[in-house]
């Protein structure tokens, strides 16, 4: 007789039992264990973005992810930034992620805003008619029946500006060769078009780029790679004074009040903030052409998991499926996941900036909320990284579209307007002729 030894026979809710005890806690467990080496690995998880934040909220957790150690924000933009990096020969802190680099470019950037400050708004805006006029000058066929296109237009005026006026190369506006500035201009527009495209890059072109760079940028001046302080410089600040030009025009009111704005001996910055009978300043102008015009529509990040981060993923098996499963499949996958703060969705929410979020408006600018007044910063980035001419850019750009203005319509010339207001292309109709 074989006797079998009494066998514990499991009841049926003991599997039960377990399987909801697995349900329960293996998501908080895995969810731990991720957090854990998030923390150990110093980055954030690759996330999602929560429905229930606020555009400024998603903003600022992507640029500045609370705790994050600046040599994180670095490795994210510049992992970000690589496409237009190769695009147009960068080698600055948005492309490079060394933290000496960082602190070294903004020591300089900051110096070069320092030295503009103190020789005052009024060099600044003779700097800038001069530009004007030197421009017209050079313009091929400017003794003809002109018909300039505006675009091209400003970007080299803009251009003279900065390098005289900001960069401070050691030349004067009229020392500054036409052709190079009408070729650094047109290539820096084409590469950052061609770049985003994904198209492939004809290889002479950056080449090029860097030698009429030089031309216009000696080596005295002191810039080892021009294109990285001109890129900052010039890239934005030409298409906020462009749609600021725009914006000016659609009313003789805006065109008289931006008139009176340069009828002074000397232009001090009080000046900007002054309100004038229709309600606002042209501080306020430019706030309201950046609200709804913002030049960095969006500002990307990219996390990447390092060896060691791959390592632990490897040994903790699988974490990279558990954490796609815990934060969803919008990340593009776990080695390489890009976050972009929508800066331009923040600026014309209406559920912040009223009904009219859509319509210019630089009256809002007189009666804003915090909120508001948070959400128009980030025009120029949030936290640590931000830029750090913040408070000059804007007054800059009024003082070069006054000038423009100004100085074109004493040489005879008006503008046409095109279809629409355009960003870094766009501009098809709009251009510079003779007054009839
Ligand atoms: C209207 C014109 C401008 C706009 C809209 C603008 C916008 C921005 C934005 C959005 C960032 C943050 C980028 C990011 O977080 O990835 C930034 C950074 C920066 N900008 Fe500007 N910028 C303008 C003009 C200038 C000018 C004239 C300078 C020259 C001094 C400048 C120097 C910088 C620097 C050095 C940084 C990097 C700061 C850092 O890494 O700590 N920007 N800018």
């Amino acid at each position: 007789m074989i006797f079998s030894s009494p066998r514990v026979r499991s009841t049926p809710e003991m599997p039960c039992t377990r399987d909801l005890f697995l349900v329960a806690c293996l998501p908080a467990i895995i969810t731990l264990l991720c957090y854990v080496c998030s923390r150990i690995l110093k980055r954030p998880f690759p996330r999602t973005l929560s429905k229930d934040e606020s555009p400024l909220e998603q903003i600022r957790s992507i640029l500045q992810p609370p705790g994050a150690p600046i040599s994180q924000l670095l490795i994210e933009r510049s992992t970000a930034n690589q496409r237009i990096s190769l695009a147009l020969g960068l080698t600055n802190t948005f492309v490079n992620p060394d933290p000496q680099l960082h602190a070294d470019f903004v020591q300089h950037s900051r110096g070069l805003l320092r030295g503009v400050q103190t020789n005052g708004w009024t060099r600044f805006q003779q700097t800038c008619a001069q530009a004007v006029q030197s421009t017209l000058e050079d313009w091929p066929d400017s003794d003809q029946q002109c018909n300039i296109p505006f675009d091209r237009f400003v970007q080299i005026v803009v251009l003279r500006t900065i390098l005289v006026g900001l960069l401070n190369v050691g030349k004067d506006v009229e020392e500054l060769d036409y052709s190079s500035l009408a070729i650094v201009t047109a290539l820096i527009n084409d590469l950052w078009t061609l770049s985003k495209s994904g198209a492939l890059l004809p290889s002479d072109l950056q080449q090029q780029l860097r030698d009429h760079l030089r031309r216009l940028i000696p080596i005295s001046a002191g810039f080892e790679n021009p294109i990285d302080f001109v890129v900052p410089t010039w890239e934005t600040m030409w298409r906020v004074c462009a749609t600021t030009i725009a914006r000016i025009e659609a009313s003789t009111d805006y065109q008289s009040f931006f008139h009176d704005f340069l009828q002074t001996d000397s232009l001090e910055a009080r000046q900007f903030a002054v309100v004038g009978s229709q309600g606002f300043s042209v501080r306020d102008f430019v706030q309201e052409v950046m609200r709804l015009h913002p030049p960095v529509k969006r500002i990307s990040r990219v996390h990447t998991l390092s060896p060691l981060n791959s390592w632990v993923s490897t040994a903790f098996g699988a974490l990279d499926h558990i954490q796609l499963w815990l934060y969803g499949a919008g990340t593009k996958g776990i080695e390489d996941v890009r976050s972009s703060a929508d800066v331009e969705a923040a600026l014309r929410t209406e559920t912040i900036w009223s009904g009219d979020a859509h319509a210019f408006n630089p009256r809002r600018h007189q009666s804003v909320s915090s909120q508001m007044k948070d959400i128009q910063q980030v025009v120029f980035g949030y936290g640590r990284l931000r830029c750090v001419a913040a408070t000059w850019a804007p007054d800059a750009a009024a003082v070069i579209s006054a000038t423009i203005m100004e100085e074109v319509g004493e040489s005879g010339l008006e503008l046409h307007r095109g279809a629409k207001i355009g960003g870094r292309n766009g501009w098809d109709g709009w251009s510079l002729v003779g007054r009839a």
